[in-house]
Formats: structure tokens, sequence, C-alpha cells
């Protein structure tokens, strides 16, 4: 008798179908498993067979050939050893295979039979409830499927539960449906613990409302770390869909710390600057996802943005395009999704207090500007908003005036989205730092006074064109702000503040 058992893998973070087929026949004793599977999955032979026989199941030295297909998708992962397992049961007849049917079967055996946790559960199962009725889960899995609710779950221990559930066509006792648990909507930080800084804090609120990304250029212990870590608070809070995509991502990276609860809070990344290639953007034999998938739908911090290596600077430009990842493997290549926004900052120079007033800075005119020219033309084209942070003095930090909470900022930030939303509905954008020059013409109308300016500005700073294509981007979010549907001449002066490397330091 040949069975056929289903269970689930892997591409990138969406889930395919997998069909395992079973055949036992008499003959030479042998074990063999066709249709692709990577060295995980050969290894999984001994782990089912020692599993089955120390689960008290009798299996006689016989001939087994596993056929998984699709043939042509890599299948990896040791969670395909419960699928195999049930095949093989079933062919022996120890589980009844016509009650198999409907079922998918996920999960990694250990020697004496015990089912062990595995990476991307959530995946899995949003892939494997859209065809069948019953899905088997490591236990230890359970929770972070637990709101999933329009299909039977059914967590387990080891194989003895598997087969008894499965023969008895009972339901485990404590399979009782949970409604889903967010978690809590509490952030660490607040910005009203920033004092002082309205320049920095107003360009922050500006660039989230519009999707900017900002660099941040100022001396050690200006605040710029405080400041990028408390952006999250601000941000709107994830739609369902974003969460789950955002769930689905740390449940493939194996780093879901509260199992149960969807990722509500928009994340905030923050790698070293030594971070290697492969974990900045993806990869290793086995792909997972890299910092910039980790940070989709929320914030990638890049402090000491020229200290990066270069090809890590270089490969930001594929996700800040397309808002995600291509990562190349032996076969094929597999893509994360990876939207977020990108906040890096820097010194001004290399000792960190060039233009400073109350330290003297020790760099030579060439260090400046090697350091500064670390940061290619490509990647300074994709921050619309470049910003000096000074330190705050002491009357500002010891005053005990209240500062404005993340939440009423937050507000503000959710009216200015809403209006892009409405403008961008046709389009297929979302926010103004998308807008491309058809968009622009058709929606940055400016006023004959602001026109002016900008052409003065054009004129006497030096303006790329790059410069003002930015400057008109982040005007039109500064309007937004104040609901105005035409660009007045404050909106640019405003946002010509913002381009600091336009007008410093330019090159
Ligand atoms: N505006 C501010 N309000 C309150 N504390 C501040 C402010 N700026 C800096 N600090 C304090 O100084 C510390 C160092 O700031 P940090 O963000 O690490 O600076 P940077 O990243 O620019 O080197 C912060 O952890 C915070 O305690
Ligand atoms: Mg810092």
């Amino acid at each position: 008798m040949i069975s056929k058992i289903y269970t689930i893998s892997l591409l990138g973070i969406e889930g395919f179908l997998v069909e395992v087929e079973v055949d036992i026949q008499s003959g030479l004793p042998s074990f063999n498993m066709v249709g692709l599977p990577d060295t995980v999955v050969k290894e999984s032979k001994e782990r089912v067979k020692s599993a089955i026989k120390n689960s008290g199941y009798e299996l006689e030295p016989c001939k087994i050939i596993v056929n998984f297909a699709p043939a042509d998708l890599k299948k990896e992962g040791p969670h395909l050893d419960l699928a195999v397992a049930v095949g093989i049961l079933s062919c022996l007849k120890i589980i009844e295979y016509h009650k198999t049917i409907d079922t998918v079967f996920i999960g990694e055996l250990s020697l004496n039979g015990e089912i062990r946790g595995v990476r991307g559960v959530l995946p899995m199962v949003l892939e494997a409830r859209k065809k069948f009725k019953k899905i088997f889960i490591p236990f230890e899995n359970w929770e972070e499927v637990s709101f999933i609710d329009d299909v039977y779950i059914y967590p387990v221990n080891n194989l003895n539960e598997v087969v008894d559930l499965i023969n008895t066509n009972s339901d485990p006792e404590f399979l009782v449906k949970q409604s889903r648990k967010e978690e809590d909507n509490v952030y660490e930080f607040d910005f009203s613990e920033v004092k002082g800084q309205k320049f920095v804090k107003r360009a922050i609120e500006v660039a989230v409302s519009g999707g900017h990304n900002v660099l941040m250029i100022g001396p050690p212990g200006s605040g710029k770390s405080m400041i990028a870590q408390r952006v999250p608070t601000i941000l709107p809070k994830l739609s369902i869909d974003e969460a789950i995509e955002v769930t689905k991502i740390y449940s493939v990276a194996g780093l879901l710390k509260e199992k149960g609860k969807l990722i509500t809070i928009p994340p905030f990344r923050s790698p070293h600057h030594t971070v290697s290639y492969a974990s900045f953007i993806g990869g290793g034999s086995n792909p997972l996802p890299g910092e910039v998938s980790l940070a989709h739908n929320g914030v990638l911090f890049m402090d000491e943005l020229p200290e990066f290596r270069r090809d890590v600077l270089e490969s930001l430009r594929q996700p800040l395009e397309d808002g995600q990842v291509l990562i190349s493997r032996v076969k094929g290549k597999v893509s994360y999704p990876a939207r977020f926004m990108l906040i890096a900052s820097m010194n001004p120079c290399p000792c960190g207090y060039y233009g400073y007033p109350y330290k003297q800075c020790h760099c030579s005119e060439n260090q400046i500007r090697n350091y500064l020219n670390r940061i290619s033309g490509p990647l300074l084209d994709r921050l619309d908003i470049h910003i000096s942070v000074e330190p705050v003095g002491y009357e500002e930090l010891r005053n005990n005036l209240d500062e404005e909470s993340s939440s009423d900022i937050r507000n503000r930030v959710c009216k200015a989205r809403q209006i892009q939303r409405e403008r961008f509905k046709e389009d297929g954008i979302f926010t103004n730092s998308q807008m491309k020059s058809k968009h622009i013409k058709k929606y940055c109308k400016l006023s004959k006074d602001a026109d002016r300016l900008l052409e003065s500005a054009f004129k006497n700073l030096n303006l790329s064109s790059r410069g003002y294509v930015k400057i008109i981007k982040v005007a039109r979010t500064i309007a937004d702000i104040e609901d105005s549907d035409i660009i007045n001449e404050k909106h640019i002066a405003e946002a010509i503040q913002y381009r600091m490397l336009d007008r410093k330091l330019c090159r």
C-alpha cells in the first residue's frame, strides 16, 4: 500500500504544500528518500526509524521508499519528520490511513519519539488551513498559532499521542479555542523623555508622517540614539495584515519572544556597524531573514552609518527601492519582505566634533571629506531628510517642563498618513516619500511665493536636482500635517532646513 501524507515547507516566509508518498515493500532492507530532499531531510531517516521503534511500534526490516513532491522545490528542515513517520505507520496499518486525508503534519522527531518545536509554524499553518481541516504541530509551537481560529490545530508531544488522536478521532481535551491575544501596546520608551530638541523632534515627526528616511548628524552624546529608539512609538500601529506579516518573519527567524501573541508594535532593529552582509540582508545555507526584514513595517536604525561595511551599505539599495530583498541560494532565489523606515546617524567627522562650539575638532579637511564620502551618492539619494543634532544645554536638561508624549505626536502622524492614503489610493503607493515624478506633477501644487523661494534656494544654495525633488516631497508632507492642499512658502522654507548636506557640507 502507498500512503500519501501532507506537510508544509517554506519558501521565504510563505508556506507551500508538500506531498509525502510512502511505499513499503518486502525485499532487502533499505530506506530511500527521493524528490530533492536536502541533507537535513536525509538525516531524518535515522530519526524517524528510531522514533517509531522507541515509541513501541514494530518496524520489521523492509524496503521503504519516500517521495516528496513537488520535486522542483527544495524542501528543507526537520519539520518533515512527522509526516514521514505517519506515512510509514499508515503503510504498516498502525495508523488508520483514511483518517489522515484532511490533515497536515508538522514536527521534528527526536530519537525517543518526542516531537520537537520547529521554526516557521505560523506561516506553515496559515498556508495549511487554506485546504485542510486539521493540523498537527509540536506542542511547543502551540501558542504561536493559538489565535488562528478557522481550523483544528492539534498540538502534540510525541508520536504515541499522534497515533491515538488519529485512530480514535478524538480532540485533545485542552483544545479550547483562544481568542487572539495581542501584545500589549506598551512601549519601553516615550518621546516625552527627550528634553528640548524641538527642531529634531519636529523633523522626525515630518519624516514619519511622510515615510521619509532620515540621517541625523551630530557629535557623540547629542541624543541621536535616544531619539531613534523612540521613532517606533510614533509610527501608526500595525494593521492586522501588517502584524501577521511581521509575526511570520519572526516565526521563520525563530525569534518570537512571546509565543501566542501577534507582534502589533512596529519593530525597531539596530544592527551594530560590524554586522556581516549575510545577517544584514539575510542568507546562509538555509537562508534566514536578515536585519532589513526583521525591520519590516518598522524602523531600521543604522548608528554610525559610515562605519558599516561597504557591501552592507550597497545592499541597502534594493530594499529601499523595492521593499523586499532577493537572496540567492543554491537552487533559485528566495524573497523576504523588507519595507522599513531608515534612520541613520553619524558624526560630522571622524573625531565627532566638527562644527561644534565647545570642543575642538582635530580632523583635517581631507579626513572629513573621506569620511562623508563613505556614504555613496545612491544611498544619500534615498535619504530625504538630513539634519544636524546639537546637544541640549544644561538649562533644558534640568527643566521640568512637560514634553509632548509619543501618543500625541502619533495622532498627528496618523492624520497625515490618512490624507496620503486617500490621495494615493489609485496610485499604488502609500506615502509622499514614494512619489515618482508623475505624482509630484499631479499632487504638488506650489503657491507663487513657494515657487519663488524654491527658485532662489536652488540658485543660492547650489542645489542639485536631486535636492530639489526631495524638498518638494518633504514640503508636501509638511503641508499635509497642516491639512493644506497647496504647498506654501513656509512649507518650502521648513523643508529646506531638512537638507543639511545640500547646504553645509556640500560636496
Ligand atoms: N535631549 C535629551 N534629553 C534627555 N536626555 C538626553 C538628551 N540628549 C541626550 N540625553 C542623554 O544622553 C545620553 C546619550 O545620548 P545618545 O542618544 O546615546 O547620544 P548619541 O547617540 O548622539 O551619541 C542619553 O542616553 C540620554 O540619557
Ligand atoms: Mg549613539
